[in-house]
């Protein structure tokens, strides 16, 4: 009896261990929880993961979307910097992107139409005379098969979803994991990958709206884009196909300038999207994800850097939030009062032959990263 005791307590100790092991290599504790069931039934899960500083980040398994993370200020308080919502039910009744993933294809294809061998595909028109984010039922607003699973860096969550031949128009059984670690370093890791047996075309991102205030609008916020040139737009944002550079336009934010201090410039591309909504085009040095962007708060000295393996970054300033939503906390999301740095390839790439290519065939296996970081000072 004795040594069966000895046994146990030899066994239990062991997996304090393994588990310590794991916690130091990724930082992460996760917690999983019931989130309440969509419309049609599907139950929705909340995962939870902390670091051992205390920083925090949930996910849902509706939309992959990233629902909350806090991050530190200059005194070590942390408050949730995202926009959203904390129930479900918002989530599914009032939309807007807060936090999703977004595919298949993030951002417009222009008309909904793109070409693949000589077959045309359509799809829906859903935004102007343009197609956006997915469709009308992109994966934001698909429920995800939801794991925890060990990485190299440490425990994560994993979602999984399976975009059949022909979903939303797109050509393709697309099998789409997105995963989400946290680590020491205050950063959250999104790793994205996807097969498919046709070719299709595959652009995946996280629309996450971030204020580092936690509420009010984000003109003074300090932002940095790492690129010279940017992809200026048509009147519906489609790009035109020039890569224009950013020197000399309120589009340069080569050096840290207040997100307001331009956004009404007068100057066309302004006009277009009513401030922000244009992808830059990333400075990059080899394939390992770089700095993207860096913003600061100034009033709490809440920084956030992104890093990407990606070309682009959609750079949005909540122009289309009116005051109608109200998210959380009973915060109302006025006009400017979030931004978003959407990694992602340039919009409308399948009808632009010189932009890097979302061409994804079968055999090959798409992988893309995107970091944000978080400290203060
Ligand atoms: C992207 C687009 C914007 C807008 C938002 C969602 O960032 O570029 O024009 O559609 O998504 O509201």
């Amino acid at each position: 009896m004795k040594s069966h005791l000895f046994k146990i307590a030899v066994f239990v100790f062991s997996c304090f261990i393994i588990s310590c092991t794991i916690n130091q290599k990724g930082g992460s504790m996760i917690t999983s929880e019931p989130f309440g069931t969509t419309p049609d039934g599907q139950s929705v899960e909340l995962y939870t993961l902390k670091n051992d500083n205390g920083m925090q980040a949930s996910v849902m398994t509706y939309g992959a979307t990233l629902v909350s993370l806090t991050a530190p200020d200059k005194d070590g308080e942390f408050i949730d910097v995202l926009l959203g919502y904390y129930d479900l039910d918002n989530f599914v009744k009032k939309g807007s992107y807060f936090g999703t993933v977004v595919g298949r294809y993030g951002n417009r294809i222009a008309k909904g139409k793109f070409s693949i061998d000589g077959t045309e595909y359509t799809l829906a028109v859903n935004n102007g005379p343009n197609h956006l984010h997915g469709g009308l039922k992109g994966f934001d607003k698909k429920v995800w098969d939801g794991k925890i699973v060990t990485t190299e860096e440490g425990e994560a969550v994993q979602l999984h979803y399976l975009s059949k031949d022909g979903e939303e128009g797109y050509p393709g059984n697309l099998d789409v994991t997105v995963t989400y670690s946290l680590s020491n370093d205050n950063s959250i890791k999104i790793a994205y990958h996807a097969t498919t047996d046709k070719k299709t075309v595959v652009n995946l991102t996280n629309h996450a709206y971030f204020n580092l205030r936690g509420s009010g609008l984000i003109l003074d916020h300090e932002m940095m884009i790492n690129a010279d040139k940017f992809t200026p737009v048509d009147d519906t944002l489609i790009p035109t196909g020039e890569l224009r550079p950013v020197k000399g336009t309120p589009f340069d934010f080569l050096t840290s300038t207040a997100i307001g201090s331009r956004i009404d410039a007068d100057y066309e591309q302004n006009q277009f999207g009513g401030g922000y909504d244009h992808n830059f085009v990333l400075n990059k040095d080899g394939e390992q994800p770089t700095l993207a962007a860096r913003v600061y708060e100034p009033k709490t000295g809440r920084i956030m850097e992104v890093y990407t393996d990606e070309p682009g970054v959609q750079f949005y300033t909540g122009n289309f939030l009116d005051g109608t939503i109200t998210g959380k906390n009973g915060t109302v999301y006025k006009r400017r009062s979030g931004f978003c740095l959407e990694t992602q390839h340039y919009p409308d790439s399948p009808n632009q032959p010189d932009f890097p290519s979302v061409l994804l065939e079968p055999g090959q296996e798409y992988n893309t990263r995107t970091i944000y970081k978080f400290s203060a000072k």
